[in-house]
């Protein structure tokens, strides 16, 4: 097809002149290029777990279509699934939710994206600390706010201190993103981290409009005890939309199910933007996810027995790493990514003769020379790093680090 109409370019909108393409989606699609070329290439990509989704799950979606369940449902998800979510969140946080504070989405991406078209103007400042998972940026971005990055290092673990926050926050504040466990660098917040940050928060809302998102889906990936935001400032409740969901917990990437919990006001609009856009998560999905929120001993389980298995790929790459001179690694506590600083590599002339001035060279360097796919640190705001996602089988993780430390070796 032409790129041009009547001789002219064809013109896209304004609020996509910022916009960059997901890193990790575009490693995807080089990637399965050179696996169509017959190159045998192991993944750090993938942010995802491995696991099958559970048999249960599984079940209750074909129930589902045998039942006919797949019309349409309310915007914001079947009432069964939202009462089945607010149990959830009453067990997990202590906080009682209604229905109609609660919006099921088409995953938490969709969540977060309506919820930054709900409560953002242009003008509004969003604060993302760094390194960050792209998506916060680019959907600030899209919803006309403007992205404030705090920059964070391996001194803290890569999380933001009360006094970051309060340096950073501005009456046109309208939203902290919080993660914990976080994606790229797998940090978990302590609990005295977080109630550092929630002093700092409740100064603050008591003049300004600010809304903490505090971004929960990997909270069951967690190797330390883990602090609960709302469990922390329960009183924050109504300055926090709560945002979770089943894909990293259950291995139901593909189904799209999370949901956002919030101030009923802002939940109201919320379903109200996803009726005219998406309307709902898929139906059938949705019957199936409320297996996953039951209470079911098995289940929980599976996701025990998924995360034991994750921890343990967990040391075995820190192991890795820690053998391949010039580079280092502070320990994750979450998600399934290590974040290696690999600034000891960088300008060194590896024994292949190639030179690496960026992690970005660095990162395609080892796909073409090693073929082994990771997504460099300029990807999540900060360089000299690279994310390896270690959600895949032991032997994949070791022949991939085999290869990384040879293509590196001087
Ligand atoms: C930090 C974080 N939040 C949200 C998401 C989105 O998850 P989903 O839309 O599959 O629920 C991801 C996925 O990678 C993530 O890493």
């Amino acid at each position: 097809m032409s790129s041009t109409l009547h001789e002219r370019p064809i013109r896209l909108s304004e609020r996509l002149s910022q916009l960059t393409a997901s890193a990790t989606v575009a490693l995807n699609g080089r990637m399965a290029q050179m696996r169509a070329e017959g190159i045998d290439v192991v993944s750090f990509g993938q942010g995802e777990p491995d696991f099958p989704t559970p048999t249960a799950i599984k079940v209750a979606a074909f129930d589902a279509i045998e039942r006919n369940r797949t019309r349409y449902t309310p915007a914001g998800g079947i009432t069964e699934l939202r009462q089945a979510i607010a149990r959830r969140i009453a067990q997990d946080c202590g906080i009682t939710y209604t229905p109609a504070q609660i919006a099921v989405t088409s995953g938490v991406k969709e969540g977060l994206f309506l919820a930054f078209l709900a409560v953002c103007d242009p003008g509004d400042e969003v604060i993302v600390p760094a390194p960050y998972w792209v998506s916060y940026i680019e959907q600030a971005r899209m919803a006309g706010a403007e992205p404030v990055v705090i920059d964070t290092d391996e001194t803290t673990n890569f999380k933001i201190t009360p006094e970051q926050l309060a340096a950073h926050l501005t009456p046109r504040t309208r939203v902290l993103i919080l993660s914990s466990p976080a994606n790229p660098t797998g940090s978990v917040y302590t609990e005295s981290e977080l109630q550092g940050l929630a002093d700092v928060i409740r100064r603050h809302v008591q003049e300004h409009d600010l809304l903490v998102m505090s971004d929960e889906i990997y909270d069951r990936i967690c190797y330390v005890d883990y602090a609960r935001w709302l469990r922390v400032a329960p009183d924050l409740a109504d300055y926090t939309l709560l945002c979770n969901g089943l894909s990293k917990t259950f291995a139901m990437t593909g189904w799209r199910i999370g949901y956002i919990a919030g101030p009923e006001p802002i939940l109201k609009a919320l379903r109200a933007i996803q009726s005219h856009s998406t309307t709902h998560p898929n139906s059938i999905a949705q019957y199936a996810a409320l297996v996953a929120y039951s209470d079911s001993p098995e289940l929980a389980q599976t996701v025990n027995e998924m995360v034991n298995a994750f921890q343990v790929r967990r040391d075995l790459v820190l192991q890795k790493l820690a053998e391949i001179p010039g580079v280092s690694c502070v320990v994750p506590n979450g998600a399934f990514y290590v974040y290696p600083n690999v600034s000891g590599l960088l300008n060194r002339r590896f024994a292949s003769g190639v030179t690496c001035t960026s992690s970005l060279e660095l990162a395609n360097y080892l796909l073409d020379h090693a073929h082994i796919g990771v997504v460099p640190g300029e990807a999540f705001g900060k360089a000299d790093y690279l994310r390896l996602a270690y959600a895949q089988s032991n032997a994949n993780l070791e022949a991939g680090m085999r290869r990384f430390a040879a293509a590196v070796t001087e």
